[in-house]
């Protein structure tokens, strides 16, 4: 069987730990490229994390940093959820940086995208900046991208601002370039993340499934992405879950547009589910899930891991 391509756009993070294993491990997915950019922490903080999580996992993915900061408004970041490391709760033996391009991030996915024999997925995991940057310096590179699967957004209320989920709060103008780049996209929002959870229950499983489980068993022993009783928010996952189990998704084609310019709602994702505005579609909106079949599918995705 022929592996799907993907490049994944990512800001480590403790959820993004867990979309990355999985991807990893999948025999029916190819990461051809990890790009690396500031959201949860800062952008060295988080190419490090990525790096950790490469040489733990014995994975040789070539890694391209990309943005610092958001396109326009100031940084802000997700320390708080994942700790000031972006990855508390486990001591990672320190990577080399032989992995890391001299390219930065979107020169990067230029170039994997370019010399693609068939078209690749982008699967961005954090804010948008480095996805909004190739867009607009390279627009040729489009039709090279088969789709855009990205965790982000939400249909009803935020979980970083009172409308705005992180991804799209940390940088609102280039989620805006991004879901008007007319490049087919996937928005797996909070409303599939918030059904997607892992209890204590399941985190006691990983820690005797393998070295990869008993790693995220400790990680979420720090994670603040939920609680206890509520359940630990697998978001990121979700994205890599709709690459390999789409039909656990109940999803609509629609207009989506951000809000940039709202003092109380920037980095809102309004999602005209009514067609109020009468615009076409430029998105396929993830808004339900099915938490059973999550559940079975990101343990035994985990399975395969190391
Ligand atoms: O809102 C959840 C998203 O913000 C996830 O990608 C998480 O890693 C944080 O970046
Ligand atoms: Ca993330």
């Amino acid at each position: 069987m022929t592996k799907r391509p993907i490049i994944i756009d990512t800001d480590p993070g403790i959820d993004d730990a867990v979309a990355l294993a999985i991807a990893l491990f999948s025999d029916e997915l190819e990461v051809r490229l990890i790009t690396t950019v500031a959201g949860n922490v800062s952008l060295d903080k988080v190419t490090m994390n990525a790096l950790r999580l490469l040489k733990f996992f014995g994975k040789d993915v070539p890694v391209a940093m990309g943005a610092a900061r958001p396109l326009i408004k100031e940084p802000i970041d997700a320390s708080d959820i994942h700790g000031s490391s972006g990855m508390d709760g486990y001591e990672f033996e320190e990577p080399t940086k032989d992995l890391v391009l001299s390219e930065n991030a979107v020169n990067a996915m230029y170039r994997v995208l370019m010399d693609s024999k068939e078209p690749v997925t982008l699967v961005p995991i954090g804010p948008l900046t480095n996805i909004a940057l190739l867009v607009k310096l390279y627009p040729e590179v489009k039709d090279k991208i088969a789709e855009i699967v990205l965790m982000g957004g939400s249909t009803t209320r935020g979980n970083a601002g009172v409308m705005a989920e992180f991804n799209i709060y940390a940088d609102p103008e280039a989620a805006k370039i991004v879901f008007h780049s007319g490049v087919p996209l996937v928005m797996v929002g909070l409303d599939v993340g918030w059904k997607a959870l892992v209890y204590p229950e399941d985190s006691a499983r990983l820690k005797d499934m393998n070295e990869t489980g008993r790693m995220l068993y400790q990680l979420f022993q720090k994670y603040r992405g939920g609680g206890l009783k509520t359940g630990l928010k697998m978001y990121d996952s979700c994205a890599i879950a709709y690459l390999l189990q789409p039909g656990m998704f109940e999803a609509v084609e629609t207009f989506v547009d951000v809000e940039v310019a709202g003092t109380l709602t920037a980095g809102c994702t309004v999602v005209d589910l009514k067609n109020y505005l009468g615009r076409p579609s430029n998105a396929k909106v993830c808004v339900d899930i099915d938490p059973q079949q999550f559940k079975q599918w990101f343990l035994d995705s985990l399975r395969k891991c190391n």
